[in-house]
Parts: C-alpha cells; sequence; structure tokens
C-alpha cells in the first residue's frame, strides 16, 4: 500500500537512525562502563588509543529509536561509528588511524562496545570480520597535516568556509556536505576504493576533527556528517512533531517555498561570508575556477512544460528505454545539453515527499562510475495524471545492453570489456561501501550500465526500487529486480543485501565475458541459466570457454579466466561466499587471488 511507504520510509531516513537497536540495554550501557578499560588493563600488548567513552556517552545520552530494518543499514551505521571515534582521534591526537598494531584491539573494542550498547548485536556475525574498517586509510594519509598537504589551500579554505559552524541546520549542513562531495571527488577518488579504501569517510573525518568547532561528538555534527542522530530525549519528540508537520507542510507549499527559503539562507550565507576576509578570497575562485562546478552540482526542479519541451512532448523518437518503471526519453535542455528524463508511471501525488527526498539523497551521491542525477519534476498534470520524473545526464554510448545483445554492430574489443566491468565494480563498490547512506542497488543489469563517450561504465538507477511507486513497500518481501539478475535468496525469500547486488554484478560479467543473454536460449524447451551453463565450464576446468571467441582483441588467458572464475564466485548460491564488491574491486585490479572455495569445488 503506498500511504504505509512514505510515513515509514519517511521516518527511517529522517531519524538516521542511531546506534541504538535495542533500548533495554542502554540503562546497562553506563554500568558497564569500565568494561573496556578493565579488559585494556587486563590483556597484554599495546592498547588501543582511541576513546571510546566519548562514544559510548553520545549514545547512551541519545534518546533509542525504532530498529533496523536491515543488515546492511546496521553495518552502515556501525562503520559511522567508528568514523565518529576516528574523527575525535583525529581532534585530540592528529591521527585519522590508530598505529596499526593496535588495530586488532581497537576492532576488538568496538565489537565489545556496540555489543553492550545495542544488545546481542555482535558485529562479526552481521558485518563480518573488518579490522580495517578501525584503520583503513586513503591513499595511505595517516595524519591530518599529511592530509592538509595534500588538498590545495584555496579548497581546504572553502570547506573551512562551509563546514567551521554549527551544522545543525540543514543549510548549512547541506553547504558544508557538498564540499566535502567535492574535495572528495576531486582529491581523494583518483586512486579509487582499489587501494585506498576510506577516502569517502576521510574529508568528513576532517571535517568534524579539525575543522568543526564542536568537533565529531557534537549532536548536530554526527547527525550531518556521520548520519547518527543522537538527540537527547527531550528535543528529540518536538522535533519530531516538528519534522512531521514540517513535511505535511512541505508537501501542500511545494518546494517553491524551499527553493525560496534556501536561496534566503544561501544569499544570508555569502553576506556573511563577505564579511570573512579568509571567504572573500575564496569566493573570487569560486566565480571563476569552480563557478561552474557548483552549478552543475545543485539539483534542478524541473517544470513539466520545460520537459514537455525538450523531449518534443514525450515523442515515440525520442524514447530510448522502456521497463518497468516506465519510458525514458532524450531530449535537449535550452542550454544545449543532452539529457534523458525517465518518466515514471502510474504515480500520486501522496509520494512526492519521499520521492523528493529519495532524489536529493541520490544527487549527493558521486563517483565517476555512477550517473549523475541532474534534477526531477514532480506536477500534477490535467488529463496526464500526475508525474513524476527525473533527469540524467545522457549517455552517448547507450547502454551495455545495446552493444552486447542490441543493434550495435561492432563487438566490444577485450580492453573495453575488462574496463566496463572494473568501472562497474567501482561503482557499486562506492554505493555500498562510499555513499553516505549506503544504498543497494537491487536491479543491476545490463541495460543499467551505461557508457560514456570514452566507454567508461557509468551505473544508472542506482536506489531506484525506493522511489518507484510499485517497488518495494513497507517490509515488504515483494521483489525489485530483473528476472535472471536477482539472487537466489532475495528472489526466494526477499532477503535484501549487498551480496544479492554482489550477485547481479556477477551475472552482468558473465554477459559482459561470453556475449549470452543471462537466460539462454537451449535446444529444449526450458532455458538455461547463464549462471548454471558458466559454472558447468569452470566445474569441467575449462572457464576460458566461456569467453566470447569473437571478441575483437582478446587478452591474455590468464587474465580473462580470473574474470570468469570471479564472476562465477559473484553468483555463489551462498550468499556469505560471495566477495564483497570492494574485495571485487581489489580482485579484478590486482593479482589478489581468488578465495579458494571456488577453486576446491572447481577442482573437483
Ligand atoms: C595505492 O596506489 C597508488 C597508485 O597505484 C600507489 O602509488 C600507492 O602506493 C598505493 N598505496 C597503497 C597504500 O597501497
Ligand atoms: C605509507 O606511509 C608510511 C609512512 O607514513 C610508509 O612507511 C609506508 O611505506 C607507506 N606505504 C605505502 C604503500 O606507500
Ligand atoms: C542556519 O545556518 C546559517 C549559517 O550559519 C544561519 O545564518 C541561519 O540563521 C541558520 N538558520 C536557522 C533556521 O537556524
Ligand atoms: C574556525 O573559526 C574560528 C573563528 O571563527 C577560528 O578561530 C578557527 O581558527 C577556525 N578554525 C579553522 C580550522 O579554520
Amino acid at each position: 500500500m503506498e500511504p504505509s511507504f512514505p510515513m515509514s520510509s519517511f521516518l527511517s531516513i529522517v531519524f538516521a537512525l542511531g546506534l541504538i537497536l535495542g533500548f533495554s540495554r542502554v540503562s546497562f550501557a553506563l554500568e558497564n562502563g569500565y568494561k573496556i578499560s578493565h579488559r585494556k588493563l587486563v590483556e597484554p600488548g599495546p592498547s588501543c588509543p582511541l576513546n571510546f567513552d566519548v562514544f559510548r556517552k553520545m549514545v547512551v545520552e541519545g534518546i533509542p529509536r525504532p530498529s533496523f530494518r536491515d543488515v546492511p543499514t546496521q553495518c552502515n551505521y556501525v562503520l559511522e561509528g567508528i568514523r565518529v571515534i576516528r574523527s575525535e582521534y583525529l581532534r585530540t591526537d592528529g591521527y585519522f588511524l590508530p598505529p596499526s598494531s593496535t588495530t586488532k584491539v581497537c576492532w576488538e573494542s568496538y565489537r565489545l562496545l556496540v555489543s553492550d550498547l545495542v544488545s546481542g548485536f555482535d558485529i562479526e556475525l552481521a558485518c563480518g570480520y573488518h579490522p580495517e574498517w578501525v584503520s583503513e586509510s586513503c591513499m595511505n594519509i595517516s595524519s591530518g597535516s599529511e592530509f592538509e598537504s595534500l588538498i590545495p589551500e584555496s579548497k581546504l579554505q572553502e570547506v573551512r568556509c562551509y563546514c567551521n559552524q554549527s551544522l545543525g541546520n540543514s543549510t548549512s549542513c547541506a553547504l558544508c556536505k557538498e564540499n566535502l562531495g567535492s574535495l572528495q571527488a576531486s582529491y581523494l577518488s583518483g586512486s579509487g576504493i582499489g587501494n585506498a579504501s576510506d577516502c569517502a569517510g576521510y574529508s568528513f573525518m576532517y571535517a568534524a576533527g579539525w575543522v568543526n568547532p564542536y568537533g565529531p561528538t557534537d549532536v548536530a555534527t554526527a547527525k550531518c556528517l556521520f548520519s547518527l542522530d543522537f538527540s537527547p530525549h527531550h528535543i528529540r519528540n518536538k522535533r519530531y512533531k516538528i519534522l512531521i508537520s514540517g513535511a505535511v507542510l512541505g508537501c501542500v507549499i511545494g518546494f517553491f517555498g524551499a527553493f525560496a527559503a534556501a536561496w534566503f539562507l544561501w544569499t544570508r550565507h555569502r553576506k556573511l561570508e563577505r564579511e570573512m576576509e579568509v571567504c572573500a578570497k575564496m569566493e573570487t575562485s569560486l566565480d571563476s575556477g569552480f563557478g561552474s562546478m557548483t552549478g552543475s552540482d545543485t539539483l534542478v526542479k524541473f517544470k513539466f512544460e520545460e520537459i514537455k519541451r525538450a523531449t518534443m512532448n514525450f515523442s515515440r523518437e525520442n524514447i530510448i528505454g522502456q521497463g518497468g518503471y516506465g519510458n525514458v526519453y532524450k531530449g535537449i535542455l535550452p542550454d544545449g545539453s543532452e539529457v534523458a528524463f525517465k518518466r515514471f508511471k502510474n504515480c500520486s501525488a501522496s509520494g512526492d515527499a519521499v520521492f523528493t527526498h529519495e532524489v536529493e539523497v541520490l544527487a549527493s551521491v558521486r563517483h565517476m562510475n555512477l550517473v549523475v542525477l541532474r534534477g526531477y519534476c514532480t506536477a500534477t498534470v490535467p488529463m496526464e495524471g500526475h508525474q513524476r520524473i527525473i533527469v540524467c545526464d545522457l549517455m552517448p554510448n547507450g547502454s551495455l545492453h545495446d552493444h552486447l545483445f542490441g543493434s550495435v554492430g561492432k563487438k566490444l574489443s577485450w580492453p573495453i570489456r575488462q574496463n566496463i566491468a572494473l568501472g562497474t565494480a567501482r561503482g557499486l563498490a562506492y554505493l555500498h561501501y562510499g555513499a553516505q547512506p549506503a544504498i543497494i542497488h537491487r536491479d543491476i543489469k545490463a541495460s543499467n550500465i551505461l557508457l560514456d563517450e570514452t566507454f567508461e561504465a557509468k551505473v544508472a538507477d542506482f536506489g531506484l526500487a525506493k522511489v518507484n511507486p510499485e517497488g518495494i513497500t513497507h517490509l515488504s518481501t515483494r521483489v525489485a529486480g530483473t528476472l535472471g539478475y536477482v539472487a537466489p535468496e532475495y528472489a526466494l525469500f526477499g532477503k535484501l543485501t549487498e551480496r544479492s547486488d554482489v550477485y547481479s554484478f556477477g551475472v552482468v560479467l558473465l554477459e559482459l565475458l561470453s556475449g549470452k543473454k543471462a537466460f539462454m536460449a537451449a535446444n529444449g524447451p526450458q532455458a538455461l541459466l547463464l549462471t548454471e551453463w558458466a559454472w558447468s565450464l569452470v566445474k569441467e576446468g575449462r572457464p576460458i570457454d566461456v569467453v566470447d571467441e569473437e571478441m575483437p582483441e582478446l587478452g591474455l588467458t590468464e587474465v580473462m579466466e580470473r574474470h570468469v572464475l570471479i564472476a562465477v564466485l559473484c553468483c555463489h548460491p551462498v550468499l556469505e561466499s560471495r566477495p564483497t564488491m570492494d574485495k571485487i574491486v581489489k580482485m579484478l585490479e590486482t593479482n589478489l587471488p581468488i578465495p579458494s572455495i571456488l577453486i576446491a569445488s572447481a577442482a573437483l
């Protein structure tokens, strides 16, 4: 039912659920306060220099919230919690990560802390053994000064201008985050997620620990930069009501009001800035150098008429894609840029608040292997019903599906395929581990992998299963996804984790390698699954036979075989046996050994 979806989803988003799962345990938490430090005394060897007590205090003083719905969300909050603690360490000691000799002790302490605060929640059981969360670095940066020496002074000043203030109101928070996002995109994502796994967290830890005057343990800072909400009890209830009525009002007034307010705040903000000498200097550089970037970084609300004009009244010739959600049209904006419009079917106005919120979240997710969301439109049009449209950059080379199975005549060469595999993996790894909050794509398939002018892969439609009115509704087990690509546990039990995306990625990778569809036409009446076919070849020790031999510029046999093995591993029926997306990126980039389960079973 649609009405239940917006509200519950809205709540879960607005409250950015804190770390507290089990309310009952909160009162115990204080009593257990000594447990960890006691342990430290007993254990020989180095002790963990991270200050867990400040975090404990935040959690205990904050208000308990409804429990999380799924494990990936829980694990994401656990990860954000570590970032708060690391950021506090940066503030007090100047380092992003504790010495490597203490990684294990720190992980163990954190695990204890979480199981104390959240009754029965064992990180290792739920999220896996990830001591690197405690000590993961980005581009080998370990101290705050190293970080500052890598980033141009002008960019740092920009960050100081926006983040050196209370982040308690949504405008200041959004501006600060936008700046951190662009800092990360320009200076920290160079080497990708490969050997630099926590680049996504670095700029945020830096801002909270070194720039913000209140520090990471401030409720507003934690909420803004780490999506952790620790508002004290009494304030929270009031805020809750204000937020709800605010949301309802917001729907009524529409976004013009919000835009006007944002504009007002923004102009006031700029006025304030002008008074600050440092920022004045920054502004000139903004106007000259960063102008276009900040301009296009904001989400645009389009008018329905504009879109109608751009697509020649949704003409049939402009349709470039069709799916369960609706049609995708290409069009040209008045400024001459080509964009894609995704028009959702069967919408009603009641879901607009959630839709807009989701779109804003998705627009803030930026990575070179993800399609950029430019804007959206919601409108009720007489005769045509309620409209919901999102606007994305148009990709000149269409989708991977077009190239593998469609009209495009020339086959993709091996180097291009290899790069598409890696790009797609990086984009997905970013959704799972870099985006805040983490995003499960749910509908990875060849037609959602788009190719830009240089055939760089751009993952499209991430997070859209959530905004689609026919998609997943509150606590329902209905599966969003496309047959042939959906992981068995998700299809059968509606169990959704980031490993379901890994499965779908594996299927796409097999399609990319073999040039065959997820559902293969067999000689007999029943269709054969590509995954089963590939697995049978791998079992027979012939992984190379999976590869499309008509592909131009074939690669080295062992490299192509590696790709097949990785793909088959991703499609493992047991979700725990599938690697994580960041592990996959590492396996694709390097010679990291492929886990032995596969080798062992393949040898049989
Ligand atoms: C990460 O990769 C870059 C370039 O590939 C390399 O120079 C750097 O040493 C690597 N860092 C780590 C920590 O492996
Ligand atoms: C990372 O930096 C440390 C010192 O800060 C150095 O010892 C180490 O070799 C570096 N690692 C890489 C891979 O560059
Ligand atoms: C939000 O923050 C800005 C900048 O600090 C400030 O000027 C503005 O008054 C704040 N707005 C509200 C509603 O508190
Ligand atoms: C933040 O602003 C205050 C005063 O407005 C200043 O004293 C402080 O040095 C600034 N911090 C940073 C990191 O720029």
